[in-house]
């Protein structure tokens, strides 16, 4: 069944490369497609997708939070590091970025991209607020979320959601890319009613929803 699934995915991950020009198609590399899969197999819920963010996804995400404008960002989890590396290349020479992941073999990848704005973290978006303390960092203009809120319990969500609300600066964005609209119901009584858009160049089409702080 395992083999079967990753066959499947790993033959649209080649339709995909053969239809995009390859400055389109080779942002993440191919060992880095390989070990999503693997650990999708290994941790399915925790990581809630089948393979990396595409491209065309990754610049939709840092427009849509405006990083190029901001001086703190933080990622909670980068996976593979293909969407660190697209919210590194459109940073501020002088901003810094905190990534989250709570899997240590991602993490360990993200942990091996040399930028010395980057800070990669092992640990749970659950220990936000703890997290930016430790490291004693400004308040962040723009929080970017992969994580899966459709696979976890509610109240883990919730928790996940105020630590975003109350760490944000004023003005400070949301950006949520999700397959469901869970996300949704557990924003709203943290930072009201979001806006949502769908980005189709993507396998599978993904939902970005951003809030901004008032
Ligand atoms: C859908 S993947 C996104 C990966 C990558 N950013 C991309 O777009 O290709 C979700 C990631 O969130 C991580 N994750 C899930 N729960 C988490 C949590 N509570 N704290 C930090 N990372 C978490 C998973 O391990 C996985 O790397």
């Amino acid at each position: 069944m395992g083999v079967l699934f990753s066959s499947g995915v790993l033959y649209f991950i080649t339709v995909w490369d053969q239809r995009m020009p390859d400055n389109i198609s080779n942002n993440v590399h191919r060992n880095d497609r390989l070990s999503f899969i693997q650990e999708v197999l290994r941790h399915p819920l925790q990581i809630g997708s089948i393979i990396p963010s595409s491209r065309f996804l990754e610049r939709r995400i840092v427009e849509t939070a405006k990083v190029g404008s901001a001086d703190m960002v933080i990622e909670l989890g980068p996976g593979t590091g293909g969407t660190t590396r697209a919210i590194l290349d459109a940073m501020p020479a002088h901003a810094r970025l905190l990534s989250i992941e709570i899997n240590p073999h991602f993490q360990s990848l993200v942990d091996n991209i040399e930028d010395d704005r980057l800070i990669s973290h092992l640990g749970s978006a659950c220990d936000l607020k703890d997290i930016i303390s430790g490291y004693a960092l400004d308040e962040p203009n723009a929080i970017i979320s992969g994580i899966p809120f459709s696979t976890m319990s509610r109240s883990i969500g919730t928790r996940i959601i105020e630590a975003v609300s109350e760490s944000l600066a004023g003005h400070g964005r949301f950006v949520a890319y999700q397959l469901s609209n869970r996300v949704s119901d557990l924003c709203e009584p943290f930072l009201g009613n979001g806006d949502a858009a769908t980005e189709f160049l993507n396998i599978p089409p993904m939902h970005i929803f951003h809030w901004e702080k008032r």
